[in-house]
């Protein structure tokens, strides 16, 4: 089972990060250097990002071999539509097709943030993934982490629980509390509609 290599929403388009290009590491490099500060509150990954190589072998490594290749977390490249900027960045991962089940996790720039990109982007890619036979996705937030908490409840994600200290947060120095939302394909929220029928 695989994903497509373009989604196109309305205001944005979603590129796969599928083939390992230099040219698109160093293009997310920039963007994740210009906003380094803003991402690395919540992205513990970012400080690992020091230079275009070190995101070249994260996107041949993580995100294409281990991921792309083997089925288990698609990643994509938000790009305004005909544009050749890019916005961000939206991956659906954690993938089980046995559960049909996957994750979404996001960022975009600092530029990019406040016009309801992301909004379009996580839309997009769970309606793709619904297509593709997934049945629900989960969005894990730190509880503290408001801009993502909006954008799950925006997308129709539902608060299914905390996971009170269940993670050190380096940035913040302490246990962070992860917030569980989920929000299940159309075919599922049907059958469930039916089972809780009276
Ligand atoms: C999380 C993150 C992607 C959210 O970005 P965002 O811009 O707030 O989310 P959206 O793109 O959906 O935009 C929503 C904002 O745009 C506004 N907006 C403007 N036009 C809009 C439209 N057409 N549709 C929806 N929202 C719109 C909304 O009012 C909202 O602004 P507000 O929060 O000030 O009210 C961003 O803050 C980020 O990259 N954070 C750092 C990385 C991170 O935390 N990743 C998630 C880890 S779980």
């Amino acid at each position: 089972m695989t994903l497509p290599n373009i989604i196109e929403a309305k205001r944005i388009t979603l590129y796969a990060l599928q083939k390992p290009s230099f040219d698109m590491s160093e293009k997310l490099f920039h963007e994740i250097n210009s906003s380094r500060e803003r991402l690395k509150e919540w992205l513990p990954w970012v400080d690992t990002i020091q230079c275009a190589e070190d995101e070249y072998s994260r996107y041949l490594i993580e995100l294409c071999q281990t991921r792309w290749n083997a089925g288990i977390g698609f990643a994509y490249a938000i790009f305004l539509r005909n544009a050749v900027q890019i916005l961000g960045c939206i991956e659906i991962f954690n993938i089980s097709w046995n559960d049909k089940s996957g994750e979404i996790g996001y960022w975009l720039s600092n530029t990019a943030e406040g016009y309801g990109y992301m909004t379009e982007a996580v839309n997009a890619l769970d309606t793709t993934a619904f297509s593709a036979e997934l049945e629900s996705v989960v969005i894990k937030t730190d509880k503290k982490n408001l801009r993502s908490c909006h954008v799950a409840e925006r997308c129709g994600y539902v608060l299914e629980e905390i996971i009170h200290n269940d993670t050190w947060d380096k940035f913040h120095q302490c246990f962070r509390d992860t917030a569980i939302w989920r929000k299940y394909s159309p075919t599922r929220r049907n059958s469930l509609h039916l089972l809780l029928a009276p």
